[in-house]
C-alpha cells in the first residue's frame, strides 16, 4: 500500500509540542538511559517528523527477534512500563514527542530494571506508517490520547482519517488494536470510525471490559474524578481468510 495515506502526508498532527525543558531528575534519566533505550530515526522536515524512507531492525534494537507491541503516545510511562514489565515475551516500541515525558519513562524504566522497551522522540502515526513492515505488530496501544474536541479540530484526532488504514496494514492478522478513553464523544467517534473499517473487528461488539493490565493513570483518575465514564475498545485484525 500507499505507505502515507492523505491524512498523513499533511501538516495536521494529533499533538501540540511542549516546552522541552526537563527537571532535574528527568536530565539525569536522559544522560543515564537515553543512550540505550531512546532509538534516533532519521528526521523530515518537522523535528517530529519521520524521513521518507527511514528505517529501524527492530530486532537490532532489542538484541533479539520478539512479538512487537508498539504504543503512540506513551506520556511519562505510566502505563507502558508496568504493562512492558506484564510482557517479558514482548519487543514494546513506544513513540512520544514530549521529550521530559520520555526523560520520565526512562526514569520508570530504570527502577523498574526493564530491557523490552525502546523509546522514540517521533510522531507515532507517521513512524507507524514509516517505520514497520506491513503485518509485522501485534498489539497496537492508544490509551488517552488527546480528544480535541472542537470540530475543526477533529482532524486532528489520532483516530482519523487514513490512521485506521495504516494500523489495519500493520497489524498482524489476529493482531490487536487497544484504545481507551475518558471522553465520551471521542469513545464514540473511535467506534464508529473503527466498528465500519474492512480488516477490523470490534472483539466485544461494543465496549470491552477495562483492560485489567493497564494502571490508572493521572489522566485515567483525572477523568474519573470529573465523572467521566472511561471506555475501552479492542479490535482484532481480520485474518486472511476473511481478507
Ligand atoms: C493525554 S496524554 C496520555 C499519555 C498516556 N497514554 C497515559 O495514559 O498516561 C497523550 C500523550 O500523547 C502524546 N501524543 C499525542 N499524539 C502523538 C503522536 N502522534 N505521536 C506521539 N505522541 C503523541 C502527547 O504528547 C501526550 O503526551
Amino acid at each position: 500500500m500507499d505507505p502515507l495515506p492523505p491524512r498523513l502526508r499533511r501538516d495536521v498532527v494529533s499533538f501540540v509540542r511542549r516546552s522541552t525543558r526537563m527537571n532535574e531528575s528527568q536530565q539525569k534519566a536522559w544522560e543515564r538511559l537515553g543512550g540505550r533505550f531512546v532509538i534516533d530515526v532519521e528526521r523530515g522536515e518537522m523535528s517530529t517528523a519521520v524521513a521518507d524512507g527511514a528505517r529501524i531492525d527492530w530486532d537490532e534494537a532489542f538484541g533479539r527477534t520478539a512479538p512487537l507491541i508498539v504504543e503512540i503516545g506513551s506520556g511519562g510511562g505510566d502505563s507502558l512500563v508496568p504493562m512492558a514489565a506484564g510482557r517479558p515475551e514482548a519487543n514494546i516500541v513506544a513513540f512520544e514527542v514530549f521529550e521530559p515525558a520520555v526523560a520520565s519513562t526512562l526514569g520508570r524504566i530504570g527502577r523498574e530494571g526493564i530491557d523490552n522497551v525502546r523509546v522514540v522522540v517521533a510522531d507515532g502515526a507517521q513512524a507507524l506508517a514509516k517505520l514497520f513492515d506491513d503485518g509485522s505488530v501485534s498489539e497496537l496501544w492508544t490509551f488517552f490520547a488527546d480528544p480535541w474536541h472542537k470540530a475543526r479540530h477533529h482532524k486532528r484526532r489520532l483516530v482519523s482519517g487514513g490512521f485506521a488504514d495504516v494500523v489495519a496494514a500493520k497489524l498482524a492478522p489476529g493482531g490487536v488494536w487497544r484504545l481507551a478513553t475518558d471522553w465520551e464523544d471521542y469513545a464514540l467517534w473511535m467506534r464508529d470510525e473503527l466498528d465500519d473499517h474492512p480488516l477490523l473487528t470490534n472483539v466485544h461488539d461494543g465496549w470491552a471490559p477495562r483492560l485489567a493490565e493497564r494502571p490508572v493513570t493521572k489522566y485515567e483518575a483525572k477523568g474519573l474524578a470529573a465523572g467521566r465514564t472511561i471506555h475501552d475498545l479492542t479490535y482484532r485484525r481480520v485474518d486472511a481468510a476473511q481478507d
